[in-house]
């Protein structure tokens, strides 16, 4: 259905919803919700608010149930979803590309060893008797064998999930974004997402305000109010103390997959 609303200059501009043209597609605890955020700022964007997981578990509702699932857009708006489960998630690729071969698709990457961390503290504060870190990290602890079935470990070993959607789609349809420097430097990297969208760079240094209380990065809805925003306090959670021994041997293991994906996608993200 379409709908016509009224401009103060008095066009008429059709209002719709429509499917999404970009879709930040992971990782879990990569940064996703504090992308989603600042993208949301940009006037020429419209986003959902909580995640659809169409395609990994509403797909047979159909796309149209997902259309109305998106926000209301102007015609020269882009609409942006985020389901980070998307990245890892078997099919999805394929799903994605018979909805439109042209989806752009963001991922924001961050070291998988931290990644796992944050991963395992969600669920410690979901889930509060579940075994240690380095217990369920590892196969056993003589060995020191990583378990490569968990969940937490196999969400980042992300040239392995980056492969499966490079069957479906050229590498310059997939924007990386790193999930460190969208902490440290917000605006770069918004510079280089609004680029990638064809977008122009408004979201700029004006919309950012570090907090030193949380440590992380707040942000103005408007480039000039006085009023700052943070993301709620379940993103930037404290994270447990891990054995270094522990710590030492996910990094060994990470590292060849990490030294893939740079290759692959000619950006080294900084791991060690
Ligand atoms: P931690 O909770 O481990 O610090 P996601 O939204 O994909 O689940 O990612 C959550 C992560 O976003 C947080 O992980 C945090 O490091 C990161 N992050 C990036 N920018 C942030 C911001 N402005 N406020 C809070 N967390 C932010």
């Amino acid at each position: 259905a379409k709908y016509s609303s009224y401009e103060s200059s008095g066009n008429v501009k059709n209002v719709t919803r429509r499917l999404p043209q970009a879709i930040i597609i992971g990782v879990k605890k990569g940064g996703t919700r504090a992308l989603l955020e600042y993208l949301r700022l940009h006037p020429k964007i419209r986003a959902t608010g909580p995640e659809p997981h169409f395609f990994d578990k509403h797909y047979k509702k159909g796309l149209e149930w997902y259309r109305q699932q998106m926000p209301l857009t102007k015609s020269d708006q882009l609409t942006i979803e985020k389901t980070p489960s998307y990245f890892v998630t078997k099919g999805i690729p394929e799903k994605v590309y018979i909805m439109s071969k042209r989806t752009k698709l963001i991922v924001v990457v961050r070291d998988p060893v931290t990644r796992a961390i944050s991963d395992f503290a969600q669920l410690v504060s979901r889930r509060p008797d579940v075994k240690s870190f380095e217990e369920l990290a590892l196969v056993d602890n003589r060995t020191k064998m990583v378990d490569t079935s968990w969940t937490i470990i196999k969400i980042g070993i992300y040239v392995k999930h980056l492969v499966n959607w490079l069957e479906y789609f050229p590498l310059r349809q997939i924007h990386f974004v790193s999930g460190e420097n969208l902490i440290k430097n917000p605006a770069h990297e918004l510079k280089l997402v609004q680029d990638f969208l064809g977008l122009q760079p408004l979201i700029d240094d004006h919309y950012f305000s570090f907090n030193s209380t949380k440590g992380f990065p707040c942000f103005r809805k408007h480039a000039n109010s006085s009023k700052i925003h943070c993301l709620n306090n379940d993103k930037g959670r404290p994270h447990p103390i891990v054995d270094p021994s522990v710590i030492k041997r996910l990094r060994d293991f990470f590292r060849p997959f990490n030294a893939r994906l740079y290759q692959m996608t000619g950006h080294n993200f900084g791991w060690t």
